[in-house]
């Protein structure tokens, strides 16, 4: 491996460590930096291709062959152990996180629309935020109680100028569209996803779990295809008589292509559908020169139709509303 790829992967992990991982959980910010510093770990990464390469992958890959969380001192003979195990999820899997808890973000959004909805998210993974009628929500100062004693209640921190709902939003058509649907009822797909879990995040865990657990009761449908490519076609089974909401949190990231992605955001502004948008504020930064400074690092901006509306915690846990 050249000195510039070696050190690249490094840095990458380093990266990691310090924005990503740092703050909130720490073990992956030690294995991260462990990693940075190993010349058998960084030999391993070399032998994958440069997309294959992401921390949040090897580390869930690494959990998940050896059957559990390791410290620092564990990783290279882990890694030598199940070397065959974790380059085949590795090439296999990738990072389809599913966050239900950012149904709690998306909730002052779609609760301002004439109901009942049609709701169709892209890059749905296995669906979970498609559900947000199903979950409980508590704001602090106000709380929307689950619809059954198993659901789960997210938790999430909301200024005061958010626009709280006093109900679940009102769903009468729902449709996932994801390049690899993950499927509820797979024990080996439901599995993957919790370990994509952060070690010291053992709330999101357990709430994954009861999402995952309500879904399974009636699985929302999702369809295998590409949001560039195929929305058309699965919009078009969605009912004309009702809005129809098209939304996506943490997906466009995934389009490495800044013409693809304003291409799409085009798209959506020139359809009839409501378009709700969830996502790095990079991602399209065209919308977000309009939004007022984040309140920290590490934010979403979560818009409609192209215009701003809030700031949002990436994994749901607080929302700062500033439009009008
Ligand atoms: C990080 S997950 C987010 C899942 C879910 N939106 C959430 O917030 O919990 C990103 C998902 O987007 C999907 N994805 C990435 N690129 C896509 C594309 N071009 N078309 C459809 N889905 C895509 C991935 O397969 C993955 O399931």
């Amino acid at each position: 491996m050249s000195d510039d790829e070696w050190n690249a992967i490094a840095r990458r992990y380093r990266r990691f460590a310090a924005s990503e991982a740092h703050d909130v959980s720490p073990l992956y910010e030690q294995l991260a930096l462990k990693i940075a510093e190993s010349t058998a770990l960084l030999a391993f990464l070399q032998t994958l291709p440069d997309e294959r390469r992401q921390p949040n992958l090897f580390l869930a890959a690494i959990r998940d062959a050896a059957g559990g969380i390791l410290t620092p001192d564990d990783l290279e003979p882990s890694v030598r152990r199940f070397a065959t195990r974790i380059r085949d999820i590795m090439v296999t899997r990738t990072t389809q996180t599913n966050e239900p808890a950012r149904c709690a973000v998306l909730l002052p959004a779609l609760a301002r629309l004439q109901q009942p909805l049609a709701l169709l998210e892209i890059g749905a993974s296995a669906g979970l935020c498609l559900l947000p009628d199903r979950y409980g929500y508590d704001y602090g100062r106000h709380r929307i109680a689950p619809p059954s004693d198993s659901a789960p209640v997210f938790n999430c921190v909301a200024n005061a100028a958010t626009p709280l709902p006093h109900r679940q939003p009102d769903i009468a058509w729902r449709c996932g569209l994801d390049l690899n649907p993950l499927d509820v009822k797979s024990p080996t797909d439901m599995a993957w996803l919790e370990t994509l879990v952060w070690p010291g995040q053992e709330q999101r865990a357990v709430n994954l779990h009861a999402a995952i657990e309500v879904a399974r009761t009636d699985p929302p449908t999702i369809r295998q295809g590409n949001l560039l490519t195929d929305l058309a076609r699965v919009l078009a089974d969605a009912p004309e008589n009702i809005p129809r909401v098209v939304f996506h949190t943490a997906v466009l990231a995934y389009i490495p292509s800044q013409a693809d992605r304003d291409a799409f955001a085009q798209a959506m502004l020139a359809s009839d559908a409501i378009w709700i948008s969830n996502e790095a504020p990079s991602v399209f930064p065209q919308f977000a020169k309009d939004a007022p400074p984040p309140p920290g690092v590490r934010h979403f901006l979560l818009a409609m139709n192209g215009k701003p509306l809030a700031w949002t915690d990436p994994h749901g846990r607080s929302i700062d509303w500033f439009a009008a």
